[in-house]
């Protein structure tokens, strides 16, 4: 059951120590959501107040991420499964190294083999370049879809970076109707948000 296989990674990497993060940060952030959830979404890694509840996406990007899910018709224990792509807060919030996204990476692909996602929704530059290499650059390939194994990756901006730059949220409404379009086409037809309801989609 992914649910209980997802419990017990989820133990098996709390007492990780492959990086200097863990020395650091008060815990693991593993992620949470619907262990059966057919859509994933990919941040960077837990900032302050994540590191405090040990759960991701819980402070002011994380609110906006919520509206963002809510937009799409989907919502985080229901429909959607949320994790980063580093699991332990680097110092200072500051961007995490490519070596810790190499040590992290394992941790993510044993995530990803019991969600089985078909979706993959990589949010800002380090998700994007766990995935897709270091030279992506989510200004360039933002809206664009991958195709890595079974899964279909949408890179689109980071939430605490639309907090910043609220004039790119149209850029990121667009990616993510793409990704509604996607859902409906792949996963559930009947998907449905008043934000982009199906008529308009064609
Ligand atoms: N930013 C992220 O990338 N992940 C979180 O969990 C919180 C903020």
């Amino acid at each position: 059951m992914p649910t209980e296989d997802l419990q017990k990674l989820s133990e098996e990497v709390s007492s990780c120590h492959r990086c200097a993060l863990r020395n650091t940060a008060r815990g693991v952030v593993f992620g949470e959501g619907l262990a059966t959830s057919r859509i994933v979404f990919c941040g960077e890694g837990p900032g302050a107040e994540e590191d405090r509840q040990l759960r991701p996406f819980v402070g002011p990007a994380g609110q906006l991420l919520d509206k963002m899910l809510a937009a799409m018709g989907l919502d985080r224990n229901h429909t959607a499964y949320i994790l980063n792509a580093v699991k332990c807060r680097p110092p200072d919030n500051r961007t995490p190294f490519p070596e810790e996204l190499l040590q992290c990476r394992p941790h993510l692909d044993a995530q990803l083999r019991l969600l089985r996602p078909a979706i993959v929704v990589l949010l800002g530059a380090t998700a994007i370049q766990s995935f897709l290499g270091p030279e992506a650059r989510v200004t360039r390939i933002h809206g664009t879809w991958h195709r890595e194994q079974d899964m279909w990756l949408m890179p689109t901006y980071h939430p605490a970076a639309l907090l910043r730059n609220p004039q790119w949220k149209s850029f990121a409404w667009n990616d993510l109707k793409q990704v509604i379009d996607k859902y409906r086409e792949i996963v559930d037809p009947n998907h449905v948000t008043i934000h982009y309801p199906k008529s308009t989609t064609k």
